[in-house]
């Protein structure tokens, strides 16, 4: 029997903080060491490009989330981890699959449709400033998903359009050419926790209010003093349910470290005193992965090798499979 594929991309345009690290990253790598299963990871360049127009930033940031994937300890023997721009059958079937895409489809996608309504709040043009990257992101991420005939694709929730999109498309290319596409299926994952920020809401880059994954150790301490808390004097009980200190806390902690913070938040513990010990917890978790970072990002070398080495295991898959979609569509050689 063959393994289960599981399959996702990651968008490289921002530096990882530990929201991602949470709620996507750590339970990839958890999944990529799993011999079970077989997983499919790769920096999502084409998808940045429609969102980020800095050749810099896209490079920088593609060059972190690399070293930073394999700092965590990505299993990269057992999953496959690419680029997708390694990959150019991905960009040619995507052309095919947008033959087989109703643009009626690609016009309900949240994305899109958000963009248009913003320019119709504010009186312009509806298609101002979006582009075709835009407007074709879902066939995209359904030549990423359908190469490689995923069966589930972990997402957030704010992706399964996009998945239940590339199902769809996926069935009418079945229906029209040959049975050669699964059909994929988004996993949302409800027990790894959103992360809140040193705010209080979601941490995300787009509140500026996110702590970096490997800031130095200095830099960490300052990000967690930072984190908002109540004016509950040192020796006043504190609701761990209300604060972001212990919210950071259990991504962190073991279910006994849990249960001893919540005791000492009813005891009073200082915002200080908890914070520390917050950034004691995280620092623990994360130095070893922080330093072997570090030496990554010295070593892009080293970094390319693993990236090109995936690239050549995925085209084992991707160059025959194109094949076959070819041949289906009625591009193949004469006779
Ligand atoms: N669009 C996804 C995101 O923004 C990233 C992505 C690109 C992806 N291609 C994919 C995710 C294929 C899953 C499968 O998060």
């Amino acid at each position: 029997m063959s393994k289960q594929r599981v399959l996702t991309g990651i968008t490289t345009s921002g530096t990882p903080h530990l929201g991602n690290y949470v709620g996507a990253i750590r339970p990839a790598v958890e999944a990529s060491r799993n011999a079970d299963i077989a997983s499919y990871f790769f920096l999502a360049y084409y998808h940045s490009l429609i969102k980020c127009q800095d050749p810099e930033i896209v490079h920088q940031s593609s060059k972190e989330i690399a070293a930073t994937w394999l700092a965590l300890g990505l299993d990269t023997d057992n999953a496959l981890f690419y680029r997708q721009s390694d990959i150019p059958e991905i960009t040619e079937l995507t052309w095919i699959l947008c033959c087989s895409a109703a643009k009626g489809l690609m016009n309900r996608a949240h994305a899109y449709k958000a963009a248009v309504q913003s320019n119709e709040e504010s009186g312009e043009d509806p298609d101002f400033g979006i582009t075709m990257g835009l407007f074709s992101y879902p066939v995209l991420m359904s030549a990423d998903i359908l190469m490689f005939n995923a069966h589930k694709v972990p997402v957030g929730r704010d992706q399964i359009q996009h998945v239940e999109m590339a199902r769809d498309i996926a069935q009418r290319f079945n229906h029209h050419f040959a049975e050669l596409f699964t059909l994929p299926e988004a996993q949302v994952d409800d027990t790894v926790a959103v992360l809140q920020g040193l705010d209080g809401r979601k941490m995300s880059k787009s509140y500026n209010n996110t702590i970096p994954l490997f800031a130095s150790e200095k830099n960490l301490r300052k990000h967690i003093n930072k984190i908002k808390t109540n004016l509950l004097e040192p020796g006043e009980p504190k609701d761990p349910d209300d604060s972001t200190v212990f919210q950071l806390w259990e991504a962190f902690a073991s279910p006994a470290e849990c249960q001893r913070m919540r005791t000492e938040f009813a005891n009073g513990i200082a915002w200080g005193e908890a914070k520390k010990q917050l950034f004691e917890l995280i620092n623990e978790e994360l130095a070893s992965a922080r330093q072997r970072y570090n030496e990554l990002m010295d070593d892009p070398g080293h970094v390319e090798s693993v990236l090109l080495a995936g690239a050549e295991r995925a085209r084992e898959i991707s160059v025959p499979f194109t094949q076959k979609v070819r041949d289906a569509v009625g591009i193949s050689r004469m006779r």
